[in-house]
Formats: C-alpha cells, structure tokens, sequence
C-alpha cells in the first residue's frame, strides 16, 4: 500500500492528471479519534473539504503512531488502494499545540458556551477571539453576549450577514448600538477579530486580522457592570436565557480572550503575527474547562486556524 503524501501545492499541480484516490478521514471525538473511510473518488481539495464538512479532516501520518494505526485501519478493511492523505501544515515556531474549537453547526436557540469567569466592573476591556462563519447563514448573529442582573444587553458583539455582501460587524455596550461596519467577505474562512473599549468616551475599536478596521466612541460612559454571564454563540432575552434562533451565531469560534485594559494597535498586530495572547493584563485565557459548553456544540482540536499557511498573515 502506498499514500500520497503532499508536501506542497507544486507537487500537488504536478500529481493533478493522476487519478483522484479514496478519500481516508479522521474523526475527532471529545479524547477519542476514529478513521472513517470515505469511498467517494475525489480530487485531494474536495476530498480534505468533505472531512471537515463531515467535522473531521483528512487522516495524517505525522507520527509513527499515526502510520501504525492507520495503517492497521487500512488492513482491517482489506484497502491496499491509494488513499488521500492531508499535507503537513507548517506549524508557527512558538505555538505548535492544538486548541479546542467550538462549532455550532445551524442556528438554535440552544447551541451555547458560557464562561466561567467572575467578572469584576470594567472600564476598560479588550476582547480578542478567532472565527470562521457558516456562509449559509444569514441575520444577526450573536459571537457574544455579556448580560449582567441588572441590565441584560450590557456588553455584546454582533454580526449581520447579509446575502452577497461582507460580514459586518457591531459592539453593544449597555444597550447602545455602535454602528455595523464591514469587516470581511463573508465565506468559511477564519479570521481573527479584537474589540476593544475604553469607558473614557465611551471609546471602541474593532480590529480584524490584526489591523485596525472600525473605530469609534460614545458607547455608553459607565463601567460595564461586574459579575455577569458571558455567552458565546447567543443573545440573551434574559439574564443567562431566553435564547433566540435568530440572533443565534452559526460558524466556528476558538481562542477567545479577554484583557482588562485596551490593548494598543501594535500590541494586536504583534499578536496576530505570534498567534498567541499577550498576558499583560489576560484576565480569561481560552480553554475547555473554563467553560460551560452546550452538549449540542461539537468540539474539535485543531491546531490555532492562524497557523494555517493560507491563513498565516505576515
Ligand atoms: C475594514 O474592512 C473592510 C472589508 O474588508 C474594508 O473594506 C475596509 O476598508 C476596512 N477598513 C479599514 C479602515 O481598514
């Protein structure tokens, strides 16, 4: 039996006439991995991209452990055809390990994670999260949603997606709307998104990709109030419920991260080219068992979408 194995895109040009192979999928379950064998003959990119529509990703032989189970799969199922095999991905230098992603497959009015993090009173915050949304949904879409007990809508951020044009996006901050501004096309493509504002004229800046994008003030002049529910995924009608379909999001988030202090555009952009948070002032760090995760997410462990090349800003 043999694999192809991809090192990069001119082999793959230069393998293109070959005909298409089987396509080999590996499914992550929560601790546990499994291979799936896919019996469609396709070309490799349609092949890695029917794994992760089947929220798994093409099977990888980067280990030995790897090869040995794999290949014991592959016995097991008498396959000794040619299978499709992902291509190595170029891990960044100072982050090689994987972090959990939250999918929300479809809008609900369930589909939710909840920090656990006590909040204090906050006068300055800055938020910073990586996000890939459905481009089959279409509305507002809530990525968060802060709601203290004694005002519900006090700290959120928005997005409306509307056919044919790009992502928009808008912060709330105890029920003033800022504006929606465009941010990025609208497709399944990751991008990283960092908000931040300061109580001091009610000052917000939205920063995409690690560029400043949108900025603006007067939203609201007041701390924003402690210990309150911070929900990924949706909008709450009421304090920690009251879920709504249609604000719900629908998409991928991972790498979610708060500061107590807004963070400057460079720091942002020094961030982005790390791909990973700066500590001075982390006050929530990314990470499954920080968080209260609806049964009905599916969690994947990926490495950070930032280290993907075609991804990978420099
Ligand atoms: C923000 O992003 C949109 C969409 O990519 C772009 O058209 C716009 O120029 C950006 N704004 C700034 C200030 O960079």
């Amino acid at each position: 039996m043999h694999w192809l194995l991809f090192q990069n895109i001119g082999l793959l040009v230069c393998f293109h006439s070959f005909i298409s192979a089987f396509t080999l999928e590996t499914k992550t379950l929560i601790f546990d991995a499994y291979y799936e064998y896919v019996s469609d003959r396709l070309e490799w990119k349609d092949a890695k991209e029917l794994c992760n529509q089947r929220s798994g990703a093409l099977a990888t032989v980067s280990s030995s452990v790897e090869i040995q189970e794999l290949s014991s799969f592959l016995s097991s199922l008498k396959i000794s055809h040619p299978v499709w095999i992902a291509r190595k991905v170029k891990t960044h230098p100072t982050s090689s390990s994987e972090t959990l992603i939250l999918e929300f497959r479809g809008r609900s009015d369930s589909k939710h994670a909840r920090l656990l993090h006590k909040f204090p009173s906050m006068n300055l915050v800055t938020v910073c999260t990586r996000l890939c949304f459905d481009p089959n949904s279409f509305g507002i879409s809530t990525i968060f949603s802060y709601s203290i007990p004694s005002y519900i809508n006090e700290f959120q951020l928005r997005a409306n997606l509307i056919q044919g044009k790009p992502v928009q996006l808008a912060l709330l901050v105890h029920g003033i709307h800022g504006p929606y501004q465009e941010a990025f096309k609208h497709d399944d493509s990751w991008h990283s998104v960092c908000v931040s504002w300061s109580q001091i004229g009610g000052s917000w800046a939205i920063f995409i990709d690690g560029r400043a994008n949108s900025s603006g003030n007067g939203l609201n002049s007041d701390k924003i109030g402690p210990d309150g529910l911070f929900i990924l995924g949706q909008e709450q009608d009421t304090f920690g419920d009251s879920f709504k379909k249609d604000e719900s999001f629908s998409g991928s988030i991972t790498e979610l991260h708060i500061w107590d202090r807004v963070l400057s555009s460079s720091e942002i952009d020094t961030m982005e080219k790390q791909c990973s948070p700066i500590s001075s002032g982390l006050v929530f760090k990314w990470n499954g068992a920080a968080m209260e995760i609806a049964t009905s997410l599916t969690k994947l462990w990926r490495d950070v979408p930032c280290q993907i090349p075609g991804n990978f800003k420099q």
